[in-house]
């Protein structure tokens, strides 16, 4: 791989994180991941909720019926988690197991897009939590405390992930979208069954970009971006090809008009430009050869599954990101990437 030039195949990466939505929308946004990703591990958070057998059954047909609109060549396989709701029966976990769920995601309440009704802490989700380590599924977590201050979220949370790790050492637990230094070094210094996720924006974007010179709305999610060492931090954790960190893009579509408002809603649609971006990233850090691991490989084996046999090509060659993708503006709108995915 050292001797990459101006093209190359790659195995088809997998996204461990994103939001395709419901209704209207889902059919547009399975058009982001299209002929880019293998596999796709779809967020709960729609409304209503993925929260039981039933709702994820309903929302596979959905997304199902969304990627047989799309070219045999470019459909991904979806891959399913529920919501962890405050209360929830070890036969509801048990039940959505059986439905096909990988994952369970737990979203603090009130931390982000459509996590009113989350819990406020593992307490009250202790009888699920202790059926998905029976069950080994994995629980993904939203980790921020959404009392702290913004900037401190993330780090505020990570003695609550300390706790739940002691209390079910057989868990496996992925922190998702790091977005602080001090967070990779806890996941590097935590137990083999602690992973984490990292996306695009993060490892590409810090906060100066989202608001140092004008404020570009299109850049704020949760957790929001931090400081150049904190995206130093993350990359480093990419560069140093350690197992424990994989690909999540976090790609949260929001219609133009829900960002650029007076309140504008969290989450950057990143999956159309993504894996270009990074592609361009990692070449210009003469280091493709460990991209191309953390986005094929480390998650599916922390996740148990095969290795993806299909295969998607890069090549050089300059790609403008249009400004708008069905009514959304996605990561890097309006640049032009150095590298494209080649469509044969
Ligand atoms: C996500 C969304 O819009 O669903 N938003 C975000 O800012 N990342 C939810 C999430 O993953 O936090
Ligand atoms: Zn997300």
């Amino acid at each position: 791989m050292s001797q990459i030039q101006d093209r190359f195949t790659m195995p088809m990466p997998d996204d461990f994180h994103a939001h395709l939505r419901q209704g209207a929308g889902l059919s547009a946004y399975v058009r982001g991941h299209a002929g880019q990703f293998g596999r796709v591990l779809l967020m709960p958070n729609t409304l209503p909720p993925v929260s039981d057998a039933a709702r994820l059954e309903a929302y596979r047909e959905e997304v199902t019926r969304a990627l047989v609109a799309l070219p045999e060549a470019e459909r991904f396989e979806p891959l399913f988690t529920f919501k962890i709701l405050p209360g929830m029966r070890g036969a509801e976990v048990e039940a959505s197991a059986r439905a096909g769920a990988v994952a369970g995601k737990y979203y603090p309440a009130g931390a982000t897009t459509n996590a009113a009704d989350g819990p406020h802490s593992f307490d009250e989700v202790e009888e699920a939590l202790n059926a998905m380590e029976a069950q080994g599924l994995v629980l993904c977590i939203h980790g921020e405390d959404p009392e702290a201050p913004i900037l401190e979220r993330e780090c505020a949370f990570l003695p609550r992930v300390e706790r739940l790790l002691t209390r079910h050492p057989r868990l496996r637990v992925v922190l998702e979208h790091l977005s602080d230094a001090r967070s990779v070094h806890f996941v590097e210094t935590g137990p083999e069954n602690l992973a984490a996720t990292i996306t695009a924006h993060h490892l590409l974007f810090t906060i100066d970009d989202m608001i140092g010179n004008s404020m570009n709305p299109h850049l704020y999610c949760k957790p929001v971006l931090k400081f150049a060492r904190d995206r130093d931090a993350l990359r480093a954790a990419v560069l140093s090809g350690s197992r424990k960190f994989f690909f999540g893009s976090d790609s949260a579509p929001h219609p133009r008009e829900k960002k650029e408002c007076g309140a504008a809603a969290s989450g950057v649609y990143s999956s159309p430009s993504a894996l270009p971006a990074l592609v361009e990233l990692f070449d210009s850090l003469g280091s493709l050869d460990s991209l191309i691991p953390f986005m094929t490989e480390h998650g599916a084996a922390f996740y148990g599954l095969p290795r993806t046999s299909r295969t998607v090509t890069l090549e050089r060659g300059p790609w403008k990101v249009p400004k708008l993708i069905d009514g959304v503006v996605p990561m890097c709108a309006g640049r032009t990437l150095e590298w494209r995915v080649a469509r044969n």
